[in-house]
């Protein structure tokens, strides 16, 4: 089949994994997603943490010396102590329950010197490694120096498997490659969105910005029975329907584009609801006042900063009756109070559909937690920019490296 052509099972060609290789008393670079929130010196959401748990935990059982390395942050090429992998290490020792050592650099003398050291099921964690220009220019020297400290390379990084950078691709040209635990798990449940869903396959997409979202919406209207929109993105579609909306945010540039999807969507049966009533406030002041008003009737100097009941009430019923859910993006601002109550009844009835249920990016897993129903989702994703990428279509570069299996 053709690579990216967006029918899905392209993207689904079977990779080698830590199951393939011999790893006991070898060096193991593993590239793990630790791009966590921090907190005054902590981690806030250790989440991707434990997600990497599976693959640290196997190979040290398995006597790898194991080299952890991941970004943090957008440093762009400079090192920024706020940047910093320290509260990480601490994390992952408590969750591991031995010695991390942490590195200051991840290459030069000393970590050279660190990896010498190691002995077999030791666990070491590189300093960040987006302190080095290099690494997001894909660099082939700086490839070639991080695979240098290592004799196999393990990308468990999902989250970052949509940037083509030396730690991501450029290491997989200098050493044998395979995926983690947590790659395979995310390339599967992630695939089976795209191949055969069983339907109805219901999509509900949220957020800010419809910009974002194009490229999924376009991939997913060929698979979808239903598309729910809410979030800022709804008000562009809403835009396009005629609506004025008062202050709400609008992404102008996007109203024709806005209003072509509604029309495709139509023409091949898809049924793309979009919010009918909104939960609205000064746009000026947002936390003095709030009101439920019909999406037709914004105040003027107003602003829609969740759905409304009644869409709430019209999302949950279709979630409910689906078979396949994917889920990306809040419904509103619902961090803040009086405006997560949209947000909170989509994760409810995500989690009460009973249907194989997919959510992804960092907001929406933040969301579904705190409404206290991660449990009864099939798979959270720990890709944001990664599983939308995924669900257009497109290859990964961070997956296309890794060998076939
Ligand atoms: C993420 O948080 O989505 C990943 O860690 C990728 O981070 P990036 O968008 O800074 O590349």
């Amino acid at each position: 089949m053709r690579p990216g052509s967006g029918t899905g099972s392209e993207t689904q060609v079977a990779k080698k994994t830590v199951r393939d290789v011999d790893v006991r008393g070898r060096r193991v670079l593993v590239r793990v997603d630790f791009n966590v929130p921090l907190d005054q010196g902590r981690v806030a959401d250790d989440t991707r943490i434990r997600a990497a748990l599976p693959t640290i935990r196997y190979l040290v059982e398995r006597g790898a010396r194991v080299i952890l390395v991941s970004h943090l942050g957008r440093p762009k090429g400079k090192v920024e102590d706020r940047y910093r992998l320290d509260p990480v290490a601490r994390r992952l020792g408590e969750l591991l329950g031995r010695e991390v050592v942490k590195t200051d650099d991840c290459v030069g003398p000393e970590v050279e010197a660190a990896v010498a050291r190691l002995r077999d099921g030791d666990v070491l964690l590189l300093e960040n490694v987006r302190f080095h220009p290099e690494e997001e220019k894909n660099d082939e020297g700086f490839a070639r120096k991080l695979a240098s400290l290592a004799d196999i390379y393990v990308n468990d990084a999902f989250g970052a498997a949509h940037r083509a950078h030396a730690s991501t691709v450029g290491v997989a040209e200098f050493l044998p490659a395979v995926a983690g635990f947590l790659m395979e798990k995310e390339l599967a449940m992630l695939g089976r969105l795209l191949a055969d869903p069983e339907p109805p396959f219901v999509a509900v997409l949220g957020g800010a910005k419809i910009s974002d979202k194009i490229g999924v919406i376009e991939n997913l209207l060929g698979r979808v029975q239903a598309l729910l929109v809410g979030g800022g993105m709804a008000n562009t579609f809403l835009r396009a329907r005629g609506l004025a909306l008062g202050k709400s945010l609008v992404e102008v540039d996007k109203v024709d584009l806005a209003r072509e999807l509604l029309a495709r969507a139509q023409e091949r049966g898809v049924e793309l609801l979009l919010p009918e009533d909104a939960v609205a406030a000064p746009a000026e002041a947002p936390a003095t006042d709030r009101r439920e008003v019909p999406v037709t009737e914004v105040p003027e100097e107003w602003m829609i900063l969740d759905i409304g009941p009644a869409t709430a009430d019209r999302f949950a019923v279709a979630v409910k009756t689906a078979r396949t859910v994917f889920w990306n993006g809040p419904m509103g601002v619902f961090e803040m109070a009086g405006f997560e109550r949209g947000t909170e009844a989509v994760a409810r009835a995500v989690a009460d559909s009973g249907a194989l249920s997919v959510v992804g990016g960092g907001d929406t897993v933040a969301a579904v937690e705190r409404a206290g129903v991660a449990d009864r989702i099939t798979h959270l994703s720990t890709g944001g920019g990664a599983s939308l990428e995924f669900l257009e279509g497109r290859d990964l570069p961070g997956v296309a490296v890794l060998q076939e299996g």
